[in-house]
């Protein structure tokens, strides 16, 4: 099982996103049981609350149902992740920090826009303190890296679909 990790700061917004929309596309392509995940986010602030209701609204404009409590980052989430993937480079820095006080270099992190070929490496933006506008160019950028993502998983790992 190759397993796929995001990562924001509040894990209400941007990451719960990511991970509904990644699990969508693992489902259309029958790779669920080869490719699984989860999300968190480095902060404290919203453990155990549901998705903000803007995301929640936006997931279902765009057919997704997201099932998923806020829950922290935390050591043992390097273990159990393939793939850790995050959405800007706030989070980066807050996770590399973590892993280097494992002694974990080999961890694979990733920027979630280093798979965006509109944007590739920028951040995806906080869209938390904007408007509902925000949510939705979130979406777009998220649709289109989980795609490339699952193509480059199913590259890297010859997972036959
Ligand atoms: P997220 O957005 O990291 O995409 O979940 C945020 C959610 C909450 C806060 C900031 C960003 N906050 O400051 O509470």
């Amino acid at each position: 099982m190759i397993h796929v990790f995001f990562v924001c700061l509040g894990n209400i917004c941007r990451s719960p996103l990511a991970e509904g929309i990644f699990r969508d596309l693992v489902a259309e392509k029958k790779l669920y049981d080869k490719i699984s995940c989860d999300s968190a986010g480095t902060s404290n602030y919203h453990i155990g609350h549901s998705p903000d209701p803007r995301t929640v609204r936006n997931a279902l404009q765009n057919m997704i149902k997201l099932n998923h409590k806020a829950q922290q980052f935390a050591y043992k989430h390097f273990h159990s992740s393939d793939y850790i993937i995050v959405m800007d480079k706030s989070n980066l820095d807050n996770i590399e920090i973590l892993r280097d006080q494992q002694g974990l270099e080999n961890v694979k992190i990733m920027l979630m826009r280093a798979f965006d070929r509109e944007g590739e490496n920028q951040d995806v933006p906080d869209p938390y303190f904007g408007g509902e506008d925000g949510f939705q160019e979130v979406f777009e950028i998220l649709n289109r890296s989980c795609r490339n993502l699952l193509h480059y998983l199913i590259k890297e790992h010859q997972l036959e679909t």
